[in-house]
């Protein structure tokens, strides 16, 4: 049984309700799942595949997630690795406009002014080859107060709170099928070269 190990990065809980699904997923597909948010994650294990997710916040996962995948970066380089994104509320994007890319939308250009979180995705994408990176659509609960005071200040500005739609818009169907084709993946075996 090929064992998988799921991280995640997750402020207020919506990514790692995504990632504990695709664990689900993984497990009742037949794998063996180990499940870690990113900052008790030291290293990778005997996994031998690896899925990393993160939430966003102002164009860029949340430094548990980058500093796990870069402090295991020469590991994963070695195994198949699945990146996702939680990830744009509707109407919040990053870069609006027609046939923008999921990841531009979320987590903004490739280049130029407020590139930094993206170029730092494409930094450790470009050091361990993902077979994939997803982004699924997060959740946003007002109610839960701000966990740091860069989320509280940034909250205040009026444009911001227009910005941020309350509600779950968690595909979960999305979620599952992504699981399941990553499954997949595992279960056809590797042609030898
Ligand atoms: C202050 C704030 C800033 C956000 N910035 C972004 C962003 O730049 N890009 C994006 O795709 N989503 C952004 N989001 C949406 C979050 O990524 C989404 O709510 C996510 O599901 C949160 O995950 P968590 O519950 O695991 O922390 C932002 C949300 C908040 C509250």
């Amino acid at each position: 049984m090929k064992k998988v190990l799921v991280v995640y990065a997750s402020r207020h809980g919506s990514t790692r309700g995504i990632a504990q699904r695709i664990a689900n997923v993984l497990q009742s597909d037949g794998l063996e799942v180990v499940i870690a948010p990113a900052d008790h994650a030291a290293g990778v294990g005997t996994a031998e595949a690896v899925v990393v997710g993160s939430a966003i916040y102002m164009g860029s996962w949340l430094k548990d997630a980058v500093e796990f995948i870069k402090r295991n970066e020469v590991t994963l380089a070695e195994l198949p690795l699945w990146l996702f994104s939680s990830g744009p509320l509707p109407g919040s994007s990053m870069q609006k406009g027609p046939n923008v890319d999921p990841l531009t939308d979320a987590l903004g250009p490739q280049d130029g002014p407020g590139s930094g979180g993206r170029k730092k995705i494409a930094e450790i994408s470009a050091a361990t080859y993902p077979k994939e990176h997803r982004v699924f659509l997060g959740a946003f609960d007002p109610e839960d107060p701000p966990k740091v005071t860069s989320e509280r200040l940034v909250r205040m500005l009026p444009a911001v709170k227009k910005a941020l739609p309350a509600g779950d818009f968690r595909d979960w169907d999305a979620i599952e099928a992504w699981a399941h084709e990553i499954a997949a993946t595992l279960a056809t075996p590797a042609v030898p070269v």
